[in-house]
């Protein structure tokens, strides 16, 4: 099948931003090295459905390198880079994706990669193996298994698995240690806050930033806003996290509290309507709202769609809502992932870490064919503490190894 992308003549500038992070990847640079020379994946097709920009194209350049043929579509609409498809593409990638994809496009897009009656499939979010199940259920029996990366595929997959409709194994790649504690935290922390301060060219320093979720992603949100002089307030639904948001120093509080004092709201809940209507009527004039969970249904725009006076684009991804009077709230990037939908998302050296992951599930998989059942698979523990243990050495640290003596000593219950 034919790729179907933007423009093929955006090539060169996808090349650069894929030179620049794979130097700055050496877990994923040393993968595509083994994998290379060992071929784990020659005669494998693989379905991806990404954020198809810089960092995925090198996990898609990875795979290639160990003989995957490769069938790669986005996973949301604003975070598909067209030149990064194009760079694909020209290196002999199957590429369908452009840059603001309606929905109907990206079922069409979704279909033709499934087309290829894929072995492997690497989700974010989802999509793919809902699609398989629902749709293509005549395609699962070439399925060897798949990976999923984010925390609302994940849900989505126990909902699965839990109804019994689970048809092939599914890695939990965003469980491994080496993923969520650095990519949701650290990565989401830092790009969440790098898409709201390109976007908007404004201050956070002194600004009430109202963090919705105190997960993994909130708590690098938080930590983020609050380095940079916000007043971080927290709003949750479960109380652990909520006492965990408290002794972090932050205030807690319902959102309906804190619409009324908040300037700038991140929702990173994996929930849907977390932000709406309530809310939205007593917001302060300027309220900055955005999202950074998966799906763009945390911030309720479509209410915001129904109920304003007047809607105006103010600068590229904000767009203003008049309330009443002259009372405006605005939105960043439609309510889709801040960090990707206006931004480039996490730092390559994050990514290296999850993708390493990544490949090595799909490895893995590949490598246990047949055997592993149509269950839930938590990434193997040697995986993640080799990953972690290579990312060390990149990093130039080391760190203290357990005596004989001490090895016992932790492993024995007598005193
Ligand atoms: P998590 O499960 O660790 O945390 C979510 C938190 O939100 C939980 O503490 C939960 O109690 C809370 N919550 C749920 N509903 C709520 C509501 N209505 N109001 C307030 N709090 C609520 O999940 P994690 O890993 O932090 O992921 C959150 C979302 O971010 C998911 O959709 C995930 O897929 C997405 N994600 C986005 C990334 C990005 O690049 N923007 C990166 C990684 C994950």
């Amino acid at each position: 099948m034919k790729s179907e992308i933007r423009d093929l003549g955006l090539a060169p500038s996808g090349h650069q931003k894929i030179e620049w992070v794979r130097r700055n990847m050496p877990l994923l640079r040393m993968l595509e090295e083994e994998f290379r020379r060992e071929q784990p994946f020659a005669g494998i097709r693989i379905a991806l459905s990404i954020h198809l920009e810089a960092k995925t194209a090198y996990l898609c350049k990875v795979l290639a390198a160990g003989g995957a043929e490769m069938h790669i579509t986005g996973s949301n609409p604003l975070s598909t880079q067209d030149d990064v498809a194009a760079a694909l593409v020209e290196d002999g990638l199957e590429v369908h994706a452009w840059h603001g994809v309606t929905p109907e496009e990206y079922e069409v897009h979704i279909a033709h990669v499934l087309e290829n009656n894929c072995q492997i499939i690497i989700d974010d979010g989802g999509d793919l193996v809902n699609m398989l199940h629902s749709r293509y259920p005549e395609k699962i029996p070439y399925v060897i298994g798949g990976c999923e990366e984010t925390t609302t595929g994940i849900i989505r997959l126990q909902a699965m698995a839990k109804a019994g409709e689970l048809k092939f194994p599914m890695v939990l790649v965003n469980d491994a240690d080496c993923k969520h504690l650095f990519d949701n935290r650290y990565g989401t922390g830092q790009s969440v806050m790098d898409g709201i301060n390109r976007t908007t060219n404004l201050i956070v320093a002194g600004k009430n930033v109202v963090v919705a979720g105190y997960g993994w992603c909130g708590k690098g949100v938080a930590m983020r806003a609050k380095g940079m002089g916000g007043r971080v307030i927290v709003t949750e639904v479960n109380p652990v996290r909520a006492i965990e948001a408290v002794m972090d120093g932050f205030d807690v509080m319902p959102m309906k509290e804190a619409a009324k004092v908040g300037d700038l709201f991140v929702t990173v809940t994996g929930c849907s309507g977390v932000i709406d209507e309530e809310d939205f009527a007593v917001m302060k004039n300027g309220a900055i709202l955005c999202n950074a969970g998966h799906f763009d249904v945390e911030v309720d725009v479509a209410c915001l769609e129904r109920i304003a006076l007047e809607k105006a684009e103010q600068r590229h991804n904000i767009m203003g809502y008049r309330l009443d009077g002259d009372r405006w709230v605005y939105v960043l990037a439609e309510g889709r992932l801040v960090n990707l939908a206006a931004g480039d998302g996490h730092p390559a050296e994050i990514m290296d870490m999850s993708f390493a992951i990544q490949a090595l599930s799909a490895k893995y998989l590949v490598e246990n064919k047949g055997t592993l059942g149509s269950v839930l698979i938590s990434v193997p523990r040697e995986v993640d503490q080799e990953v972690a243990a290579r990312k060390l050495r990149f990093l130039g640290k080391e760190i203290d190894v357990l005596t004989e003596e001490q090895d016992r000593y932790l492993n024995s219950y007598s005193l």
